[in-house]
């Protein structure tokens, strides 16, 4: 059951809400968004509907839900979200551009790749700080000297920065130099971290796990909103399928089946997917024609010697056209560019 707090509605009618919960043996999660507290209820249906919640004041609707996630849904709450990271906003009015290196390496690299981002129009800095990588021996990342190394360049360039944690532990440390923590394809269902993140208070880029269900996905969503945090941004990157000319497989379905199902935006990171520069652009293409909210994308000034992930990276040749994508493709959907 979810109960749709007023725009009205009161701190001491929200305690109220959770107290009567508690009374009935269950549980309440509170998750406030921009323009209205959202509670979601777990315990004894029946005697939920005992406590005539919908008569409390400051409830606007009590739902019934049918979905296996509640406070993610959109069913409950029928209009689409924006998410504002930094002021940026993330949303169905606009196309945010997120670019910067994979890997932070240098204060050089990193400062040289958000001018690159920037040049291209982008609104926010990408860069991991903390590497997932598949062999134990490649570049893990440099930690929080790389996080140090954003925050200056935050300072250099004034874009707010995206970065990956990986470990629940590390979720405060990061959310200090964070605008918005990323959990990657490998920790969709690290639910320690789900919950972690959930209680972070920064905004969350949830990508989507590479062999995960976008049931899954919007299951995990709902353990962070379930800790207290709807500022949540969906990311599609590629899943895993039989194809190897691709790296993962770009699934642009993804985009208007999860934004149906749910009120969250959804971004793609045509980096990721393609894991090929030259497939970087086309797929940005199609992120903004399907509906995407936002991209996200690589990019480095020498990505011959990147330590992750070069050979998907735009180059310096490449933003002029990547800018034009951007200045020429949203309002073709009636959308402005961020
Ligand atoms: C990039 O951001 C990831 O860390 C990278 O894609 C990991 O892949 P790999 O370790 O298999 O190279
Ligand atoms: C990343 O964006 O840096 C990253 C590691 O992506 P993914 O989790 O999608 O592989």
């Amino acid at each position: 059951m979810v109960i749709v707090m007023a725009p009205t509605a009161t701190l001491e009618d929200i305690e109220e809400i959770v107290s009567l919960v508690g009374t009935a043996g269950g549980e309440a999660f509170v998750s406030r968004g921009v323009s209205r507290t959202i509670i979601g209820l777990i315990g004894d249906v029946e005697r939920f509907t005992a406590l005539n919640l919908g008569g409390q004041r400051g409830v606007a609707e009590v739902m019934r839900v049918s979905t296996p996630f509640k406070l993610v849904s959109r069913e409950n709450h029928p209009e689409r979200s924006t998410i504002r990271v930094g002021g940026v906003p993330i949303g169905p009015d606009t196309v945010t551009l997120i670019a910067g290196p994979c890997a932070v390496e240098t204060p050089q690299q990193t400062l040289e790749a958000a001018q690159m981002a920037k040049a291209a129009g982008a609104t926010l800095l990408r860069g991991g700080a903390y590497k997932p990588r598949t062999s134990p021996y490649a570049f893990q990342g440099l930690g929080e000297a790389g996080l140090r190394i954003l925050a200056e360049v935050r300072e250099q360039t004034g874009l707010p920065i995206v970065t990956e944690v990986m470990d629940a532990h590390d979720v405060p440390l990061v959310a200090s130099y964070a605008d918005m923590l990323q959990v990657g394809t490998r920790n969709t269902q690290n639910f320690a971290l789900l919950q972690a993140v959930g209680k972070a208070g920064k905004p969350v880029m949830l990508k989507r796990g590479m062999s995960g269900t976008i049931e899954e996905w919007l299951m995990s969503a709902e353990y962070i909103a379930q800790r207290g945090n709807l500022d949540i941004v969906l990311c599609e990157r590629g899943i895993r399928t039989f194809e190897t000319a691709t790296r993962n497989t770009l699934d642009v379905s993804a985009v208007p089946v999860a934004q149906r199902l749910s009120h969250l935006p959804v971004v793609i990171d045509p980096s990721h997917s393609g894991g090929r520069r030259d497939l970087v652009l086309p797929l940005t293409r199609a992120a903004i024609a399907v509906g995407a909210d936002g991209v996200i994308i690589d990019v480095h000034p020498h990505p011959e010697q990147a330590l992750v992930d070069g050979p998907q990276a735009l180059v310096d040749g490449d933003l002029d056209e990547l800018a034009e994508i951007m200045r020429a493709f949203p309002p073709l959907l009636g959308r402005t560019q961020v």
